[in-house]
C-alpha cells in the first residue's frame, strides 16, 4: 500500500517530509508506474498527466493539491467512482483575503487613478470615500469567499456574497439566483470571482455580465482565467464599465508573452499566485483524511464529481 505523488514542479521530498512529520507512514514514490502497479493506493496530484490511472488498479483516493479540483477532469473525468478529495484552506483563506482586501483598498482608494496621474505628473487629490459607500460582491461563498467576504466586510466595506444555494453570513448579503445576481451587479463597486470551474460556471463572465456591472467598477479574478470570456474583458476595459481588473488567473497560465493583457494598462497581472498551496498545512490535512479512509471514515474536502466541486 503505497501513496503516488504526481506534480509537474513541485518538490516531492518537500511532501514526503512533511507528509512524514504529519504522521503519514505510508511508502511514498514520484515515480510514474510505467506498468500496472496495484499497491498505489492514494494518489496526490496538481494536473496529472494524461493515461495515469491506467497503471493505478488499486487506487482508493485522489488528492487534488489545490483547492479546486479542475485540472483533474482536463484529461476527460478520473476512472469510476474513486472519491476525489480536495484542499480546505489548508492556509490559503487567508492569503486569499489578503489579495481581495489589497484589491479593494486600491480600488476605494483610487490607486489605479492615482498611478495614471502620476505617470502624466499630475498632482490632483479626488474626493474622498467612506469605505461603507463601496459594495462589494463575492461571487462563490464557499471556504475562500466565505473568508475573503468576512475580512473586507470587517474593513468596513459593504459585502455581497453570491452563491448556489440559500446562505446565512452574519453581515454578508447572502444572495442566490440568477436575478438575484443581475440586480446586485449594478451597485458592485468591486466584484471577486471566488467560484469553482465548472461545466455552469466556465464562460460565464462574458459581456452581459459585464454590462450589468456598475460603471467604473473593477473586477477581481482569483479563481480560474477560463471562468472569463477575455475579449469581452478587453472591450468592457476599453469602454470604460470596468475601470480596471485585477487577475491572477488566465484562460493560458503561464500567461502567453504576447497576450493582450500584460501592457494593457487597465490591468494588473500577477501569476497565480493569490492563495498558494502550503506544504505544511497540506500534508496535515492529506495525512488526517488518508487515516480516515484507512479507519473507514469519511475524509473531509470530498468533491461531489456532478456539482464539479
Ligand atoms: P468551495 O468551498 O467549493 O466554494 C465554492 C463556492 O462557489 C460555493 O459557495 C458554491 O455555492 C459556489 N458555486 C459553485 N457553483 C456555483 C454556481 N453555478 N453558481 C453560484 N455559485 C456557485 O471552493 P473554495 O475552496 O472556496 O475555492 C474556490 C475556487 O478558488 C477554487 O475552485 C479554485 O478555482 C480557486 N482558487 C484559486 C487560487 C489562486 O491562487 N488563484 C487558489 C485556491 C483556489 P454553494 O455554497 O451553494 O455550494
Ligand atoms: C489553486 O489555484 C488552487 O485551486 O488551489
Amino acid at each position: 500500500m503505497s501513496i503516488l505523488f504526481a506534480s509537474r514542479g513541485d518538490d516531492p521530498q518537500a511532501w514526503e517530509t512533511a507528509l512524514r512529520e504529519a504522521g503519514c507512514t505510508l511508502p511514498f514514490t514520484a515515480e510514474l508506474p510505467s506498468a500496472p502497479d496495484p499497491a498505489i493506493r492514494y494518489l496526490l496530484t496538481w494536473q496529472p498527466p494524461a493515461r495515469l490511472y491506467r497503471n493505478l488498479p488499486g487506487l482508493r483516493a485522489i488528492f487534488s493539491l489545490g483547492a479546486g479540483v479542475d485540472h483533474l477532469f482536463e484529461n476527460g473525468p478520473p476512472p469510476g467512482d474513486i472519491p476525489i478529495i480536495r484542499l480546505r484552506d489548508a492556509g490559503m483563506a487567508g492569503q486569499m483575503s489578503e489579495y481581495a482586501l489589497w484589491a479593494v483598498i486600491g480600488h476605494h482608494r483610487q490607486m489605479h487613478a492615482y498611478r495614471r496621474r502620476q505617470q502624466e505628473r499630475r498632482w490632483a487629490p479626488l474626493p474622498a470615500r467612506p469605505a461603507a459607500k463601496i459594495r462589494v460582491l463575492v461571487l462563490g461563498l464557499g471556504v475562500l469567499g466565505e473568508a475573503v467576504a468576512n475580512t473586507v466586510r470587517a474593513q468596513g466595506y459593504s459585502v455581497s456574497g453570491w452563491a448556489r444555494r440559500p446562505r446565512e453570513i452574519a453581515g454578508i448579503d447572502c444572495l442566490h439566483g440568477q436575478a438575484a445576481l443581475a440586480t446586485a451587479l449594478g451597485q458592485t463597486d468591486v466584484l471577486i470571482n471566488l467560484l469553482p470551474l465548472t461545466a455552469e460556471t466556465r464562460g460565464m463572465i462574458a459581456s452581459t455580465l459585464f454590462a450589468r456591472l456598475k460603471p467604473g467598477a473593477c473586477f477581481v479574478n482569483i479563481a480560474r482565467g477560463a471562468h472569463v470570456v477575455e475579449r469581452d474583458l478587453l472591450q468592457a476595459l476599453d469602454s470604460g464599465v470596468i475601470d480596471h481588473a485585477v487577475l491572477d488567473v488566465f484562460a493560458e497560465e503561464p500567461l502567453p508573452e504576447q497576450h493582450p493583457f500584460w501592457t494593457h494598462p487597465g490591468i494588473i497581472v500577477t501569476p497565480h499566485i493569490a492563495a498558494q498551496t502550503l506544504t505544511g498545512p497540506s500534508a496535515r490535512q492529506i495525512a488526517e483524511n488518508i487515516a480516515l479512509l484507512e479507519a473507514g471514515g469519511t475524509p473531509d474536502g470530498l468533491v461531489s464529481r456532478e456539482q464539479g466541486y
